[in-house]
């Protein structure tokens, strides 16, 4: 899949934000029948941030790309597609152009993407068939999740592992022989939909005689959480895989595994699977829970400016989740070939 002619794809800059307010398992105690020995053990998570009552996707989504452009260089104007990959748009009509409106980007197209937990992976794809095709050259890729909205605060099933946050990358386009998307794959799986959902309910509404809509709302999260952890256990290592024989690479030529940051003993058993070394395993999920969407970009931002993630580092990305979806992408970070 890598081109060495052609437009090839440069991923230049990242940024990251969460909300304000921390919530620590020992708080969330007083709000469920859990304690941090439960969480901890059972899925690695310590705390996790949240949106407040007045907090918006629009403002934390903003702040990632603005921290992403800062780190590219690129103007804000100079952009011409944002993606944001979201499950929890502030509006059901999309809150890229928001964005774009906040960012000034005033050339660029904007929309929203939904694939859940993989939907910045699935956005990562998306965006590289827009470059590849010669159509775009800077896009911004963001992910960000305001689960909070969604979860039943009074299932301690589920509660305990979400947060809030946003992380975004710049792509850009490059001569084909310095092309650093190397390889991916994605996919999906309905027949497994209602292992995980955030599903809408009709109240039925009759208007008159005859004719009746449905005016309902969203159900909060609902998870068959040992289905979807025996997918994960199933799929990620098969899709990533597949995304490096794609790549023409094998796992010891990966620097870094990154997952969407759901259950460290989920990254545990794909690492061992793929029998790459727990010290290339990217893992922040301790601070922020389950982002969904921006997990994976979170943690590679939060990796980058730590200078862990060099340019030149080989990243097997994969997100997996509600749809089910899942995919995988093989990357190398930075603008300039090593
Ligand atoms: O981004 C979307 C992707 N989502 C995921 O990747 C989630 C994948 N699944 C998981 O990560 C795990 O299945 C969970 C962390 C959700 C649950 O861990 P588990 O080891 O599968 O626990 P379990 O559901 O089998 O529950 C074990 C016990 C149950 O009690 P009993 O029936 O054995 O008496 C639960 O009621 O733990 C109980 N339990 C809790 N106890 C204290 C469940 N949640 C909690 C809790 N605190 N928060």
């Amino acid at each position: 899949m890598s081109q060495q002619s052609g437009i090839g794809i440069a991923f230049i800059g990242s940024g990251s934000t969460v909300p304000e307010v921390a919530l620590d398992n020992q708080a969330l105690s007083q709000i469920v029948e859990t304690s941090d020995e439960w969480i901890t053990s059972r899925t690695g998570i310590r705390q996790r941030y949240l949106s407040g009552a007045d907090g918006s996707l629009r403002a934390i989504a903003t702040q990632a790309a603005q921290n992403a452009l800062e780190m590219s260089g690129v103007p804000a104007a100079e952009l011409d597609l944002i993606i944001l990959a979201t499950s929890t748009s502030d509006d059901l009509f999309g809150t890229a152009s928001q964005i774009q409106s906040d960012l000034g980007a005033v050339k660029a197209v904007a929309f929203d993407l939904t694939a859940a937990c993989s939907g910045f992976v699935f956005g990562m794809v998306t965006a590289a068939q827009f470059i590849r095709a010669g159509t775009y050259q800077n896009v911004l890729l963001i992910g960000a999740d305001i689960l909070s909205r969604w979860v039943d605060w009074t299932d301690r099933r589920t509660c305990v592992l979400f947060g809030d946050g946003a992380g975004a990358v710049v792509m850009q386009a490059c001569e084909g022989a310095s092309d650093r998307l190397l390889g991916f794959e994605i996919r999906s799986d309905g027949s497994q939909n209602d292992c995980l959902t955030l599903a809408y309910q009709a109240e039925p509404r009759a208007l008159i005689n005859g004719v009746t809509v449905g005016q309902g709302t969203y159900q909060p999260i609902a998870m068959n959480g040992q289905e979807v952890y025996r997918f994960a256990i199933k799929r990620v290592p098969e899709v990533i895989e597949k995304a490096l024989h794609r790549a023409h690479r094998t796992t010891d030529q990966v620097d870094w595994l990154l997952l969407h940051q759901a259950n460290q003993r989920i990254l545990d058993a794909v690492a061992q699977r793929l029998g790459i070394p727990n010290e290339k395993v990217i893992s922040n999920m301790a601070n922020y829970g389950n982002t969904s969407a921006a997990s994976i970009p979170l943690a590679l931002d939060e990796a980058v400016r730590q200078g862990r993630v060099q340019a030149g580092d080989v990243i097997a990305a994969s997100g997996f989740g509600a749809g089910l979806t899942w995919g995988a992408a093989i990357f190398q970070w930075g603008k300039s070939a090593p």
